[in-house]
């Protein structure tokens, strides 16, 4: 069975590593998206254990296409009523990368059209659409003039682990706090600092991928392919069984800090509620007074302000500057990985990266750069 692994933009060949190791075959790496096959214990895996996949598709019906009428057409043809009922809500998302058609949202009408007259016409009842919680989800890819519609066995996205508290203003997505874990090579022993943590997803994410707990354990929304008269729910419950009892957290060294106590206390409260709190230690400190001497020297991975979504003066500059003075005066001989759209305030640090890698952070393009502070580095 052909799957599609979605994933955000400069994942894509990690996402491929994940896939490989639980046992996928042909993969394939495409624009944000792996493809892949497998079987269905395969399909239940990646969504239960990838640190990396935003969802994974199935696709089930492919159609040339060049405008609206031959895309309702198209859709009605299909069997939908073999797929699900009309007492199940659904949902479509669209992605359109065509020159016969402008707007992913009225194309997901469209076929929502399609769906509801087949099922209007066969059984004189339909299904209701419910875009945030529904039974069944589509994906419409549209290239070209080729659409592919999947089935999104997810439903509710990957990223979505259900330990996030509501209320930091700029929460990183946690595939990619998961993307930034890997890039920076952190090996899982050492230990691993966000001196600005806000809510903690940094961290929160380093101790599921150092303790190997499974990025659907604490999902509180079902998946879709639960939904699917197909679910076989013993092979399920037997995978996350398998990977549930391999869990184990070592005493591992991460930490965390954050000027701002409200999010101290949302990261902490977070870190309790998960029962985390014997391997993640945040306190209250801005970066220049946090108490790094007790810690071994170990990796920062750190997602500072950048200027657009928190503050927005000019003092961004100097406060780039300023971590630049902290970690050569205070961090010799650790690495320190940072994030930010801001490419003008990046250069204040003053330090030549040895690595850099371009990312999305949602809409903002960011680097993710590596400083290593050797004995003695200099600021530029
Ligand atoms: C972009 S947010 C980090 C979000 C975090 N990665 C998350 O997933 O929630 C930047 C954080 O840096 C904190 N911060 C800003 N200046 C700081 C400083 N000088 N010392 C410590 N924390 C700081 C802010 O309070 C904010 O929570």
């Amino acid at each position: 069975m052909k799957y599609i692994a979605t994933t955000l933009q400069g994942s894509e060949e990690k996402l491929a590593d994940e896939l490989k190791e639980f046992g996928a075959e042909n993969i394939e790496i495409l624009n944000r998206a792996v493809s892949f096959e497998g079987d269905k214990a395969l399909m239940y895996t990646a969504n239960y254990l990838s640190r990396l996949a935003l969802r994974i598709l199935k696709p089930i019906y492919k159609f040339k296409v060049n405008d609206e009428q031959s895309l309702y057409d198209k859709v009605y043809k299909y069997n939908w009523t073999r797929i699900f009922s009309h007492k199940h809500t659904f949902a479509i998302d669209s992605i359109i990368s065509s020159p016969y058609f402008n707007h992913s949202h009225y194309v997901s009408l469209k076929i929502k059209d399609a769906i509801v007259d087949q099922f209007r016409d066969k059984l004189g009842k339909r299904p209701s659409v419910n875009i945030q919680e529904s039974d069944f989800r589509f994906h419409a890819y549209i290239n070209d003039d080729e659409c592919q519609i999947s089935l999104d066995t997810s439903g509710f996205s990957l990223h979505k682990r259900g330990y996030r508290e509501s209320g930091h203003k700029a929460p990183l997505n946690e595939v990619l706090a998961a993307s930034l874990i890997q890039w920076s090579g952190w090996d899982g022993n050492t230990p691993l600092l966000d001196p600005m943590c806000g809510s903690g997803t940094i961290l929160i994410e380093a101790a599921m991928y150092q303790g190997k707990i499974p990025c659907g354990f604490y999902r509180k929304n079902k998946y879709s392919f639960m939904n699917y008269k197909d679910y076989d729910e013993s092979l399920f419950n037997s995978i996350k069984n398998k990977y549930d009892t391999q869990i184990n957290l070592e005493p591992i060294k991460l930490f965390g800090g954050d000027h701002n106590p409200a999010y101290v206390n949302m990261a902490q409260f977070t870190i309790k509620q998960l029962k985390l709190e014997q391997y993640i230690k945040v306190i209250k400190s801005p970066f220049s007074r946090y108490p790094n001497e007790a810690i071994p020297k170990g990796t920062i991975i750190v997602n500072p302000p950048y200027g657009e979504r928190l503050n927005n003066d000019d003092s961004i500059l100097s406060f780039y500057s300023d971590i630049g003075d902290i970690l050569k005066q205070q961090y010799s001989g650790w690495n320190a990985w940072i994030l930010s759209s801001n490419f003008t305030a990046l250069k204040q640090i003053a330090l030549k990266p040895s690595k850099s890698i371009m990312v999305y952070n949602g809409p903002l393009q960011c680097k993710f750069q590596l400083f290593e502070m050797y004995q003695g580095s200099k600021k530029n």
